[in-house]
């Protein structure tokens, strides 16, 4: 099948390559044209474990990138617009998908022969039938149900664990306006066998996603909040107290021959700074606001992002608990993205942390495995001195943060031991154990 992708991000990318990789001819089409070259040189713009890998496996034979969308859809059966859709402050900001349905729709003006457009994008449902539909009839003249079909495919994959996420998924949700695109898109997933597919029109199918990215924050700013009352009350480590909740075979089941299986589901129920990337955040704010304009509160997840707005507070009390002032202090910060396995910065936790102490005059070491440069930009020239490894962070340090959960980050007891003046350690992640170092400061403690 040919395939066009439009939006090369995270999910465009990993979405093209992997059904490059599944046999489609895929054309990638992205508008920043340095992204484009990058992707035709076989170098990925972003990071992900194994892209690179697939990429270079794929380009210049069934994957191509271009900047020019209109060849793109002409040349292809099926478009996916994988674009993004931020939270403009008060509501989801549809300006990219927007663009791209009119381009999508006069590119179909020319194109002789049934198109389906599916939108991969994370959109408010509602979305893809009153708001892309439309645009496409517009711009191509044409009448959907006829001469295109509309489709919604919403994205599962996981930043840090894409490629495998994507071709290996736990479900394939196809919303779709009628039977005819469903079965363009059934055939489009025809090559992941075995993996359920639930079928569904297109407002459900969006609405799935959000409900999927809104559980997963209320479990995360949840755990946080009785985190946060174990370390008011004393004498409670957040981290026991979960281990006791995720014990009920509820959550980790008991199997037949009295082994636990611990699915991933209880990572989320773990006391933390706060969660971050380019979803949770963001989808989080888009429901609320769009159920507030269908007059609909959302007590919950407003509670669930006041939490998480707060989170990051939680590790500089514990850095203010030693060192009242912060002009001088010589802090280290381990961890700078999101999350491992990405070099995603976009809500990270670490930023408004590391902003507010370069504020307060506090003298910043920093180091993350893959998320450096992007971070260079988010920090964008303020006094930090970027490091290389763990060991040349914690010279001289006062006190240490650990912000992103990094394999790499698991010596730091050996390395702290190694030291003149062991610094205090505030563990934001509970990765460390807590009496593998001197002084040891974690979220829910
Ligand atoms: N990042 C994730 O982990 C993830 C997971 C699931 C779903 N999603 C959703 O997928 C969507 C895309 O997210 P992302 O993280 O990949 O975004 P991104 O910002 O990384 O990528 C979007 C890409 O679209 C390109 N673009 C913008 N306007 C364009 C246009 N007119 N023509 C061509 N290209 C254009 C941009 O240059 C950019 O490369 C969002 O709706 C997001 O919510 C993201």
């Amino acid at each position: 099948m040919k395939v066009s992708v439009v939006g090369t991000g995270y999910v465009g990318l990993v979405s093209g390559v992997c059904l490059a990789e599944k046999g489609h001819e895929v054309i990638c089409v992205d508008n920043d044209a340095e992204k484009v070259e990058k992707i035709n040189a076989g170098k990925s713009p972003i990071y992900e474990e194994g892209l690179d890998d697939l990429l270079t496996n794929n380009i210049g034979q069934r994957l191509t990138a271009t900047t020019d969308l209109r060849s793109a859809v002409l040349d292809s059966d099926v478009s996916l617009l994988a674009v993004g859709t931020p939270f403009n402050g008060s509501e989801i900001d549809l300006t990219y998908v927007r663009q791209v349905a009119k381009d999508i729709g006069s590119a179909l003006r020319d194109k002789p022969g049934y198109h389906v457009v599916i939108v991969k994008s994370t959109v408010v449902p509602g979305t893809t039938d009153t708001e892309v539909l439309p645009l496409l009839e517009e711009f191509s003249g044409k009448k959907a149900g006829v001469d295109f079909g509309v489709g919604m495919n919403p994205e599962f994959l996981r930043e840090g664990a894409a490629i495998d996420d994507f071709m290996n998924p736990d479900r394939i949700v196809l919303g779709g306006m009628d039977e005819r695109t469903h079965a363009v898109m059934a055939d489009l997933y025809a090559p992941f066998a075995g993996v359920d597919v639930l079928k569904t029109n297109n407002k459900t199918a969006e609405m799935i996603k959000y409900t999927s990215n809104s559980l997963l924050a209320t479990l995360i700013s949840f755990s946080n909040e009785i985190g946060n009352l174990c370390s008011a009350l004393g004498d409670i480590d957040a981290l026991e107290v979960m281990k006791g909740v995720h014990l009920d075979k509820r959550l980790s089941p008991i199997l037949e021959d009295g082994t636990r299986v611990t699915p991933a589901i209880t990572t989320y129920l773990e006391a933390g700074c706060g969660f971050g990337g380019s979803c949770f955040p963001k989808d989080v704010k888009a429901l609320i606001s769009h159920g507030e304009a269908a007059s609909q509160p959302m007590p919950l997840l407003n509670a669930v992002i006041d939490i998480n707005r707060e989170q990051p507070g939680q590790v500089l009390d514990r850095l203010s608990k030693h060192f009242p002032e912060h002009e001088g202090l010589n802090v280290a910060v381990l961890g700078l993205a999101f999350k491992p396995g990405t070099d995603d910065m976009r809500e990270s936790p670490a930023i408004p942390i590391v902003n507010k102490l370069v504020e307060n005059g506090a003298k910043i070491r920093a180091y993350d495995p893959i998320a450096q440069e992007e971070a260079r930009k988010v920090f964008n020239g303020a006094d930090i001195t970027y490091c290389e490894s763990v060991p040349e962070t914690l010279a001289d340090a006062d006190a240490v943060l650990l912000l992103t959960r990094w394999d790499e980050f698991s010596t730091l007891p050996e390395e702290l031991g190694k030291l003149e003046k062991e610094p205090v350690l505030i563990d934001g992640r509970r990765m460390i154990p807590r009496y593998a170092v001197s002084t040891y400061e974690g979220i829910g403690l």
